[in-house]
């Protein structure tokens, strides 16, 4: 059989049949609110954003990243190697920084912690991690316990992954440790029990409640978690992204540093909150058990995050860059802090029904409206408070799946990106919508 030009063009201009896409890319919707929130955005510049979870751009560490670029320059081997592929597990002089860093917050001796430099990975991000760890422990139908509410990147990628993110009750505190223990006995009842295979918390002003599980918790959830893991394995993945950003109050020991045996909990961590997100250099300390899985499967991803970040991120921290930075941070981040909660306080202070969490540090406030208040992208509210000047993050968007029936009436405030004159603006913007729905 032969073809003529005319036969070939006809055939390359026939429109083929629509891609079929894996169930995966199917369930990977993501979250539609990230693409409204940016079209809204985008269309109105003007527009106060309390919603995204962004860093202060002034406190970007312009003169810190200069700084460690030459004197990585100065050392043209090590400039070298930065530039050349390097390892999947990540680079050591990095993972050896992390770890001192973790055991002397902590006051642990690698001893005590059941650690070693060998179950240190970076990853590109921790978001990296997180799906990495769900990848390698999530078969569909697989349950994941989460905060209520949880960092909802984290519920897509559940969702992603064809898994079940399961609300836990929670309270000022986070996630309620008999409210665990009885979702456990239930589905032991129920013989699901199996298909449990971790609980997610955010242990350090909590995204988005702002909440910190203080030391007798952590405690409770480790027993409980172990506990449960003698009739069938479970983890504890502690997602510590903000530690370091604390404005009031003291430093609490990790969740990790209470699992001595350091096969129960999962520490996640980045730089991207306290230094750059666009570096992009997260870390984890694994139990030894799944180290194996998460380097192999993050070996086919990427053989290896960013090398050259990941240099730059130790040179940082070996010329004492980055305390500094963060010191500096925590001022700012102080003062927007309180100017959220003061903006908060005098325009809902005598509105019934409005309540929220004072944190000690992070980037959020979470904010309680009247029931009757649908803060949903398609409710009364969102809109009026775009009219008004102002975005902010729904809260529907933030409580796991299950069980069904999500709250309406809570949304998160941000306040890493705008000012402290912007800050008062929006939540004034804010009240001004709120008034016109309740
Ligand atoms: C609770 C929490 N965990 C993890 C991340 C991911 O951050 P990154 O991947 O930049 O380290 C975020 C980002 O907003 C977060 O809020």
């Amino acid at each position: 059989m032969s073809y003529n030009n005319a036969d070939l063009t006809d055939l390359t201009n026939r429109p083929t049949a629509p891609a079929r896409l894996s169930h995966r890319a199917a369930c990977a919707g993501g979250e539609p609110i990230a693409s409204l929130l940016m079209a809204r955005s985008l269309a109105n510049p003007q527009l106060i954003s309390l919603a995204a979870g962004f860093v202060d751009q002034q406190q970007l560490p312009l003169e810190l990243v200069r700084q460690a670029m030459e004197a990585l320059w100065r050392d043209p081997s090590r400039a070298r190697a930065a530039l050349q592929y390097g390892t999947t597990v990540g680079y050591p002089a990095l993972r050896e920084m992390v770890l001192q860093r973790l055991l002397q917050a902590d006051g642990c001796s690698a001893a005590q912690l059941g650690a070693s430099v060998d179950q240190v990975v970076v990853t590109a991000g921790s978001n990296q991690l997180l799906f990495l760890l769900g990848d390698v422990l999530l078969d569909p139908g697989d349950i994941v316990l989460c905060a209520s509410p949880s960092y909802f990147v984290f519920l897509g990628t559940l969702k992603n992954l064809g898994a079940r993110a399961v609300a836990v009750a929670s309270d000022r505190h986070g996630p309620i440790p008999e409210a665990i223990d009885e979702l456990l006995r239930h589905y032991q009842t129920n013989g699901q029990l199996g298909r449990v295979k971790a609980i997610y918390v955010c242990s350090y002003f909590d995204n988005p409640a702002g909440t910190t599980v203080p030391h007798r918790r952590r405690a409770e959830l480790v027993e409980l978690v172990k506990r449960w893991s003698r009739r069938s394995k479970l983890y504890l993945i502690e997602d510590a992204v903000y530690r370091p950003l604390r404005y009031y109050g003291s430093d609490t020991p990790s969740i990790r540093s209470l699992d001595s045996a350091g096969d129960t909990v999962i520490h996640v961590d980045s730089f991207s909150k306290t230094f750059s997100p666009g570096v992009r250099v997260g870390w984890g300390l694994l139990p030894r058990q799944l180290l194996g899985p998460v380097l192999a499967e993050k070996g086919n991803i990427d053989f290896g995050s960013p090398n050259f970040n990941q240099v730059l991120m130790a040179t940082v921290l070996e010329l004492g860059l980055y305390d500094r930075h963060v010191h500096q941070l925590r001022d700012t981040y102080r003062q927007k802090l309180d100017a959220t909660l003061q903006a908060v306080s005098r325009c809902f202070g005598e509105t019934d029904g409005v309540q929220w969490l004072t944190p000690e540090g992070g980037l959020y406030v979470w904010l309680r409206l009247p029931e009757n208040v649908d803060t949903g992208p398609d409710g009364p509210l969102f809109d009026r408070a775009v009219a008004e000047g102002v975005l902010y993050v729904p809260g529907q968007c933030c409580f796991p799946a299950e069980p069904a029936g999500k709250p309406k009436n809570f949304l998160r405030l941000s306040f890493g990106i705008p000012t402290c004159e912007e800050i008062t603006r929006g939540v004034e913007a804010l009240r001004r919508a709120v008034s016109q729905v309740v």
